[in-house]
């Protein structure tokens, strides 16, 4: 084995030679003019004049050797269902949904919303675009009407895949009904197609809602073919939470998307064609895009995807399903590992995991006590790994493929190969380089393959929040701080940004804010994230009615503290109501009106809240103290 730092080296200083070696792990139907033009930086374009297809190298490639194997593993503990499909029924379902988009109109470019819970569908509707060259937006099923809206009114789809619901605990979630309401917010007329579960009844727009069932069997044995489109094409837009309300279009290209996921499952993952993958997260994430659908289809393994809960009908489910499946690989939260560490231990003892090779955990800080307990009770080890949408692979891990270094508890480990991550003072711009220094984690551009090419319709936006960030640099920001020790580990210390990590799920604070503002009984709101055992991460409210709290009294603050919560799961979704809403006569702001929200973040931590010197009126510490012990 080479030594990691010379194989990260390499891919620095030899980067066309290093990335030109990786290409070759995908099928290209023309080659590439060019490794890396970074003549437009931070524009990188990736092997551009290549012609590729995402779809292609997920499904066409694999059926001459693998037509047989399992593809996609599909389990539902919510519904029952469990079916698996193989390549080659993968090849003619996703060809039946490319002739559906095609048929309600859907082109090379165009882009189509995905709002579905986790149903094989979800995956097939997303391989379909790749195939046509069509973009695919994937919203979270769990984001409600508002949040949905928005993100319609960005992408402008030709065409919305969904469902009539989605199920949570036994619970019935309906997607319809809320898909329509951001329909009508976002004044869309865009088609829809929908797949009926029958889970909840659904009304239908006739000439706009089409029946997914009916137009799949009229469509049997449709062939579509690949459209060969550039490396640079774009493949999907995905929106995440920044600083400001409006969530931001992640775009990705194709033939460096392809390239870096293939690279990973081989250096990162240490996955082989023929394996079974089984990542827990959410289509609606980055996770499950390229850990659920593209990467291991890549590389020819099984993918596992899985609807429900991890705790439902027992805890020892994902477990279960590994020893029925064979499971070699899984990937999931640290969330997910301290619910399940709740429960009995002796549940992850009970099955048969010969097969598992490696835990992959990401999404959040892994702590110390949820890894060893895992690791113990598993008997594999466990691999952290930091990374971001953006990215849309691993920043920093061990390679498990090319690295035997052992893992430093609450470290994700070393910068991937590509990645020339340094660390910066985000006020001085100074870069820092002792070890132990505290500081906002940047890479050096170019990016590597498969990390964001810009935001959707938004270069200025892309250029300004990222690579502008740090004084007198042009880096790409991470907003994350974090140290390095003095052999090359990196421990990332938390977002130097209004983002917040909520159960794995990245949040903006401002989002939260500004569906609590529009309710009119409201004057002042600040959201801030504040540690919590589960989740990592819980969102507080701390709010100013317009009427003072005298004036609303005991009852009328009840309300108005239920008519919050029950707006923000309106508009953004359950995940985003915050733990709790406490009322307010004052908010921490400085003389010239600036918020001080990690002065609010320090007092519900029982830290203290550091410098006050600026803070307009110090009477406020004292009654938010007050309020949050009442
Ligand atoms: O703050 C970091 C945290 O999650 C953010 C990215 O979230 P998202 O865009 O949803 O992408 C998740 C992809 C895995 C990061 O900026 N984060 C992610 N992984 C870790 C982490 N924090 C600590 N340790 C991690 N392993």
């Amino acid at each position: 084995m080479v030594a990691y730092a010379d194989f990260h080296r390499r891919s620095l200083v030899d980067r066309d030679g290093f990335w030109r070696e990786q290409a070759a792990l995908i099928d290209w139907h023309r080659p590439f003019d060019s490794v890396c033009d970074d003549s437009r930086a931070p524009h990188t374009r990736w092997f551009a004049g290549g012609l590729t297809n995402l779809c292609h190298n997920a499904i066409d490639r694999h059926l001459a050797e693998r037509a047989d194997q399992p593809a996609l593993i599909y389990v539902s503990t919510e519904t029952g269902q469990e079916q698996t499909y193989t390549y080659a029924q993968m090849h003619d379902e996703v060809q039946r949904m490319a002739a559906i988009l095609q048929r309600l109109g859907v082109g090379q470019g165009d882009r189509v919303l995905i709002y579905m819970p986790m149903v094989p569908q979800a995956a097939f509707a997303m391989l379909a675009c790749a195939r046509i060259g069509a973009l695919h937006s994937v919203v979270f099923g769990g984001f409600a009407a508002g949040s949905l809206a928005t993100r319609i009114s960005d992408a402008q789809p030709a065409a919305i895949v969904s469902a009539d619901a989605g199920s949570r605990g036994g619970k019935i979630v309906p997607y319809k009904p809320m898909l329509d309401e951001a329909l009508a917010l976002s004044g869309s007329a865009a088609q829809v197609l929908l797949v009926d579960r029958g889970l909840a009844p659904m009304s239908r727009m006739p000439g706009r809602d089409h029946d997914y069932a009916a137009l799949r069997d009229e469509l049997a044995g449709a062939e579509v073919a690949c459209a060969w489109v550039d490396a640079t094409h774009a493949s999907y837009t995905l929106y995440t939470s920044g600083t400001t309300g409006k969530p931001k279009g992640v775009q990705r290209d194709t033939g460096g998307y392809a390239v870096a996921l293939a690279a990973s499952m081989r250096h990162i993952f240490d996955a082989r064609a023929g394996q079974v993958f089984f990542c827990t997260s959410d289509i609606g994430w980055v996770v499950g895009h390229s850990y659920i659908v593209y990467a291991p289809l890549i590389a020819g393994m099984a993918t596992l995807m899985y609807e429900g809960l991890p705790v439902n009908p027992d805890a020892g489910i994902w477990w279960r399903l590994a020893e029925r499946y064979r499971v070699t690989h899984m990937f999931s939260a640290p969330t997910a590992i301290r619910v399940l560490k709740k429960h009995d231990a002796a549940l992850l003892r009970e099955y048969d995991l010969s097969s598992l090779q490696r835990l992959f955990l990401a999404g959040e800080p892994l702590d110390e006590p949820t890894a060893q307990w895992i690791g113990e009770g598993l008997g594999v080890p466990v691999v952290d790994n930091y990374w971001q949408t953006e990215t849309g692979w691993p920043i920093l891990t061990i390679a498990q493929g090319v690295d035997s270094s052992p893992g430093r508890l609450g470290s994700p480990g070393f910068a991937m190969y590509g990645y020339d991550a340094a660390l910066f003072d985000p006020a001085s711009g100074e870069e820092l380089t002792e070890p132990g220094q505290k500081g906002v984690l940047a890479l050096k551009g170019p990016l590597p393959p498969g990390c964001l090419q810009t935001l959707w319709q938004d270069d200025a936006r892309f250029e300004a929040t990222y690579w502008h960030s740090i004084p007198g640099r042009q880096v790409y920001s991470t907003f994350d701080y974090a140290t390095r020790d003095a052999d090359g580990y990196y421990f990332i210390l938390g977002r130097a940004d209004d983002v917040i990590n909520v159960a794995g799920h990245r949040l903006g604070t401002r989002e939260i804010e500004e569906s609590i503002a529009g309710h009119p009984g409201v004057a002042e709101v600040a959201v801030v994230g504040v540690q919590d055992a589960i989740k990592g991460q819980a969102a507080l409210a701390f709010v100013v009615p317009r009427r003072s709290l005298s004036e609303l009294g005991d009852t009328g603050g009840s309300q108005l503290v239920r008519e919050i919560g029950a707006r923000v799961d309106g508009h953004l979704g359950a995940l985003a109501r915050p733990r709790a809403v406490h009322l307010v006569s004052a908010l921490p702001k400085t003389r010239s009106g600036k918020m001080l929200r990690r002065v609010i973040q320090a007092i519900c931590e029982g830290r203290e809240p550091g410098d006050l010197t600026t803070l307009e009126d110090p009477a406020v510490i004292e009654h938010l103290r007050a309020r949050l012990e009442a």
